[in-house]
């Protein structure tokens, strides 16, 4: 995607000692990068504060990590902001994360529109509270014409659901004669998968330094580039996001063939 150089190096002055925009080849940015944002309970904890505090900050970090993806051309941001098993956590911590989803939403509404942002969701909204859903049924339809970079937000997802979904959705169709079971190959189920049409994710960043997926994007990150960082997503700057996307830039991707160096 397109990037303004101006803004660009505006937004990427001052840098700290290890890193700077001359590190990054921009020919060669990432297409598409996911984040596990982790670590927002231990960034709370650690102040002697409420978990809830740690999402309220991490709120801060999210709408930089956008402005980030945006300025540095990419085609496609998206995160993880709640799995399908974090409906185990305490009933307050669920209600007060369903709340903050719905009004961090509509707050950042002209953010997206000012980007040129395309709003997109994985996962299965249909269990969300009402307030939520209808926010995010605004977001879609407010931003579906933008053109620009898509920004997705894993809401209720998982990705063994979203496997069991993709294999309902199909075998439907044979049973209904639409499809012939011998069609089904990786193309007929990705796109049934909530990320069709998009890129897998060239490089996933998790925060918090967990070496875990948590049920995240199993078969879209088969070859994905992977970077942890013990920085707890509250404080995940945009520093943090260019140290990230120089070691990717720093790997080898073979893609299971032989790559001459
Ligand atoms: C990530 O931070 C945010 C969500 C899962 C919603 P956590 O809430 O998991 O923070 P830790 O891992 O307990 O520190
Ligand atoms: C993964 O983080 C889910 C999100 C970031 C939304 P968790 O904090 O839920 O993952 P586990 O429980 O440590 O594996
Ligand atoms: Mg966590």
């Amino acid at each position: 995607m397109r990037y303004d150089e101006a803004k660009l190096a505006e937004y990427f002055s001052q840098a700290p000692e290890d890193v700077s925009l001359a590190d990054i080849d921009m020919a060669r940015i990432p297409g598409h990068v996911s984040i596990i944002m982790d670590g927002n309970g231990r960034w709370a904890q650690a102040r002697g504060l409420d978990r809830s505090r740690g999402h309220v900050a991490g709120v801060d970090s999210l709408r930089e990590a956008v402005t980030t993806s945006v300025r540095l051309g990419l085609d496609v941001l998206s995160v993880y902001a709640f799995s399908t098993e974090n409906w185990k956590r305490p009933q307050e911590e669920v209600n007060m994360l369903m709340h903050l989803f719905a009004t961090t939403l509509l707050h950042e509404l002209p953010l997206f529109h000012q980007e040129n942002v395309r709003l997109r969701f994985f996962g299965d909204l249909e269990a969300l509270p009402e307030e939520t859903r209808k926010v995010f049924q605004q977001g879609l339809d407010e931003t579906a014409a933008n053109t620009g970079m898509t920004f997705a937000l894993a809401v209720n997802y998982g990705s063994r659901a979203e496997l069991a979904r993709a294999a309902r959705v199909l075998a439907q169709r044979v049973q209904d004669g639409e499809l012939d079971a011998s069609a089904i190959d990786e193309n007929a189920l990705a796109s049934e998968l909530y990320t069709a049409g998009l890129p897998d994710p060239d490089l996933l960043i998790r925060t918090s330094g967990e070496l875990r997926l948590s049920n995240y994007l199993l078969w879209q990150l088969a070859y994905t580039e992977f970077y942890v960082t013990p920085t707890l997503w509250p404080d995940f700057s945009r520093w943090e996001f260019l140290r990230a996307i120089k070691s990717f830039q720093g790997r080898k991707r073979r893609f299971g063939g032989v790559v001459n160096s």
